[in-house]
This record gives C-alpha cells, sequence and structure tokens, in this order.
C-alpha cells in the first residue's frame, strides 16, 4: 500500500475549547485558523494541522491519516485496495476540505478504525499565524505515532503488515502484549496492544526536537496538576525519553525525545520482556477514559 508516514490524526471529543489551551500552552502545539469549521486543529510544523478535534458527543478516534506521497502512488494503493478486495471510499469535496488534502480515500480495518490514504496536504509558509511552539521531529518521519486497543491482536496484525503494508518492528510482552510497526525510518508509526472487548485509542507519540522541550512541558503538567498517566522513562524498544499526560478527550499524549529509528535493510525483529530501561511509572487512572466496548466478533 506504499504508506510513507502517518500524516495526521482525527479525533472527536465534547471538549474541544479545552484543546485551545492544552494543546499550545501544556503542548507546544500551534493552531491553525479554523475558518468556518468548529474543529480545533493544532499544528506541529510546516502542515495545516496534524491534530484535528472534532465536536462530537463522546471521545473516540475518527480516523488516522496515512500519507501515500503523491497521485501515482495514491492511485497505485486504491488499486491495492481494490485488489485486496477492501471497499474503500474516495472522501468528498468536504472531507477533503476539511483533512486540507488533494485526495483521500477511506476505509476500516477488523476492528472498525477508520483509515484515510490520502497525498497533497496543505502546507503553510514559515511566519505563518498560529506556528507550533516547539520543534518536532516529523518530515519524512511523519507526525508521531498511534497505538491503538484492539480487542484481537492477531487479527490486527494480519491487517497492518499483510493488507496495509506495514513492516513489524519488534514485540513487548510485558504486563501488556504490544506490537510495533514501521512504514518509514521512525521505530514505530502505529503500535496496538489488546485489552479484550476493548477498542479505541490509547496514545498518540509527540517527538519534540529539543529534550528541554519534554522537561518544559513535564514541567507544565506539573505545576499545572494536568494528570499524567506515566512519568519520565525511557522505553527498552524504541528508546524515546518520554512522559504521558491525559488529554481533554480522554486518550493519552506521550511527549518524547530521542527515539530510535530503524534501517530497513538491517533491521531485525526482536522481542522484550520489559517495556521500559527506567521510570514510565503509572500515577494516573489507567486504562485511557477514550477507549470503546468493541463489538463482539
Ligand atoms: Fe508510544
Amino acid at each position: 500500500m506504499n504508506i510513507r508516514c502517518l500524516g495526521y490524526v482525527g479525533v472527536e471529543s465534547p471538549v474541544t475549547k479545552q484543546w485551545e489551551e492544552f494543546g499550545p500552552d501544556v503542548l507546544g502545539l500551534g493552531i491553525a485558523d479554523p475558518g468556518s469549521s468548529d474543529t480545533v486543529y493544532l499544528r506541529m510544523d510546516d502542515r495545516h494541522h496534524r491534530l484535528a478535534i472534532r465536536p462530537g458527543e463522546r471521545d473516540r478516534l475518527l480516523h488516522l491519516g496515512w500519507d501515500v506521497g503523491d497521485a501515482e502512488a495514491f492511485a497505485r494503493a486504491v488499486d491495492g485496495l481494490d485488489r485486496a478486495g477492501i471497499a474503500h471510499t474516495e472522501g468528498t469535496d468536504e472531507e477533503c476540505a476539511d483533512r486540507k488534502v488533494l485526495r483521500m480515500t477511506s476505509f476500516s480495518d477488523p476492528v472498525g478504525f477508520r483509515h484515510e490514504l490520502f497525498y497533497g496536504q496543505l502546507l503553510l509558509p514559515p511566519a505563518s499565524p498560529g506556528e507550533a511552539r516547539t520543534a518536532f521531529v516529523t518530515g519524512d518521519q511523519g507526525m508521531g505515532h498511534a497505538v491503538v486497543v484492539v480487542p484481537d491482536l492477531k487479527q490486527s496484525e494480519q491487517f497492518f503488515v499483510d493488507r496495509m503494508g506495514f513492516k513489524k518492528s519488534d514485540e513487548i510482552y510485558d504486563w501488556l502484549t504490544l506490537m510495533f510497526f514501521h512504514c518509514n525510518s521512525r521505530h514505530h508509526s502505529l503500535a496496538m496492544t489488546e485489552m479484550s472487548g476493548l477498542r479505541g485509542l490509547h496514545h498518540i507519540m509527540l517527538e519534540a526536537q529539543d529534550l528541554d522541550a519534554v522537561g518544559i512541558a513535564y514541567d507544565l503538567c506539573l505545576e499545572r496538576e494536568i494528570p499524567l498517566s506515566m512519568t519520565l522513562g525511557r522505553h527498552s524498544n524504541d528508546r524515546m525519553l518520554s512522559f504521558y499526560v491525559r488529554t481533554p478527550s480522554g486518550f493519552d499524549v506521550e511527549y518524547g525525545w530521542g527515539g530510535l529509528q530503524v534501517d530497513e535493510q538491517t533491521w531485525k525483529v526482536g522481542h522484550y520482556q520489559k517495556g521500559d530501561i527506567w521510570g514510565h511509572k503509572f500515577v494516573a487512572q489507567s486504562p485511557p477514559g477514550a477507549l470503546e466496548r468493541a463489538a463482539p466478533a
């Protein structure tokens, strides 16, 4: 499916207004001009937005947006979906305008998560209003990673690898089982863990270019008594030095620095029995509050 990177994430939330403060003040994100939309568009770099918070009745993941690069790659991806027998729907003009992309098509995975393949996301020139305070690692590595909760690891692994073309990075067998997948040099753009009967967005990871940005955001959370989910720590597999903060919309943001990059030519899948080298102690409610009951298989 030639996915290049995670381009954007969309969530629904009844508390979009809180993001207008939480995004910029705590996470160092920018805010794009929403035009006539009620959506809060949060910026990390030169893209119009990376995270969209759309008003709605409940906290839930709406879509993961995967950048395929250009029109030719888009046509090949669509062809691949057709040959694989995966039903997909071309994005309407309204949807493309909402995502700020040239073209988009969407499909559902076995859990019901909506994936959008797109190309041509709107770029804003330097010094545009609403720029992010923090410099993030994006570019070819995309906006970061998303970790989803699925009811059946095997089923989702098969879809992500065989149908979407992700490559396995590694696996962790700690108190939870986690599987990690890459589509570029970022150690993982997508990961998943199994929680029986549940589905939803566990967290997204944003990687700062500067370690101090992580420390500053950590201090802000402590000073404002914003609930952390996990303390500072370093993961064993992607070596991300990070902490986890509970967002207003129930899922977590992993705010990190120093993530490992994989070289596809030499990478070998490994597995771990511990997810962390140090830290990442639980300090708040878990699991995240944005999980839903999965439909029975
Ligand atoms: Fe993560």
